[in-house]
C-alpha cells in the first residue's frame, strides 16, 4: 500500500526527510545510504548540513551520473560535493557513484534511499520502458528529460545524452525508501507512480511493492 505524506511547504518537506536521515544515522552510526542529485532534495541537504550530524561512518551510494564530456562542475558529484559531501564530516572513501556496468555490488540493501521522480516518472536515470529488473547499466536519456535537465545548462547541446543510473532492481532492494516530490508539476506523476497501475511505462510504480516506502509531496 502507498503512502503520500503532504506538506504544507518545501522547508517542511525538508525537514521532515532530514529528521529521517538523522535518526538512521543516530541509530546506525554506520548506515548505508543512496542520494539523489536533481533540485528537489537541495531544501533536505541544506537542512542537513545544518544539523551537524556525524556522517563519519556512513556510506553513500548516488543513483547515477552523467557519462557524455562534460564540464566537471555539471557532474552530479560536483553537485553533491557542493550541496553536501563538502559540508559533512563523511570519509571520501565511502562516497559513491556508479562507474561499473552491472555491477551487481553497488548500491544493494542499503538502509535508506532517499529519491526524486522525473517529469516522466523515471526514477534515477530509469526512463520509460526500463525493466523493473534492471542493474546498473549505461542508458540513452529521453529528449524529456534532456529538456528538463536543460535548465541547468547554458545551451541544450551541452546537456549529455547518456548517463549511468542504478537500476530499479538495487533500488527496490534498499531496506527503506523515500520519495520526494516538490511542485504541482510532479502531482499527477506522482499520483499516477503511486496509486495508477503497475507499469515499466511508469519506472516509479513498481515502488507500490515495496513494503517499507514512502512518498512526500508539497504543491
Ligand atoms: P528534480 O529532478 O528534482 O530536479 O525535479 C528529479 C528527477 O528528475 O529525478
Amino acid at each position: 500500500m502507498s503512502e503520500v505524506k503532504l506538506f504544507i511547504n518545501y522547508e517542511k518537506l525538508s525537514s521532515y526527510v532530514a529528521n529521517i536521515v538523522e535518526k538512521q544515522l543516530k541509530e546506525k552510526p554506520n548506515s548505508t545510504f543512496i542520494l539523489p542529485t536533481g533540485t528537489t532534495p537541495i531544501g533536505l541537504y541544506k537542512e542537513l548540513v545544518k544539523r551537524k550530524l556525524d556522517w563519519s561512518e556512513a556510506t553513500t551510494y548516488n543513483l547515477d551520473e552523467y557519462i557524455d564530456n562534460i564540464d566537471p562542475e555539471q557532474s552530479y558529484l560536483h553537485f553533491m560535493m557542493v550541496n553536501l559531501f563538502e559540508h559533512i564530516n563523511i570519509n571520501s572513501d565511502n562516497v559513491h557513484f556508479p562507474k561499473k556496468e552491472h555491477d551487481t555490488e553497488y548500491g544493494f540493501n542499503v538502509d535508506l534511499c532517499l529519491l526524486g521522480i522525473g517529469g516522466n516518472g523515471h526514477i534515477a536515470f530509469n526512463e520509460p520502458g526500463s525493466s523493473f529488473e534492471s542493474e546498473t547499466r549505461i542508458v540513452d536519456l529521453t529528449e524529456e528529460t534532456i529538456k528538463d535537465n536543460s535548465r541547468l545548462f547554458d545551451n541544450i547541446e551541452d546537456v549529455p545524452t547518456q548517463a549511468i543510473t542504478m537500476g530499479m532492481k538495487p533500488i527496490m532492494s534498499s531496506k527503506r525508501i523515500v520519495m520526494m516530490a516538490n511542485g504541482k508539476h510532479k502531482q499527477r506523476i506522482l499520483d499516477k507512480a503511486m496509486f495508477g497501475r503497475l507499469s515499466e511505462e511508469l519506472p516509479a510504480s513498481i515502488l507500490q511493492l515495496h513494503d517499507n516506502m514512502e512518498a512526500v509531496y508539497c504543491d
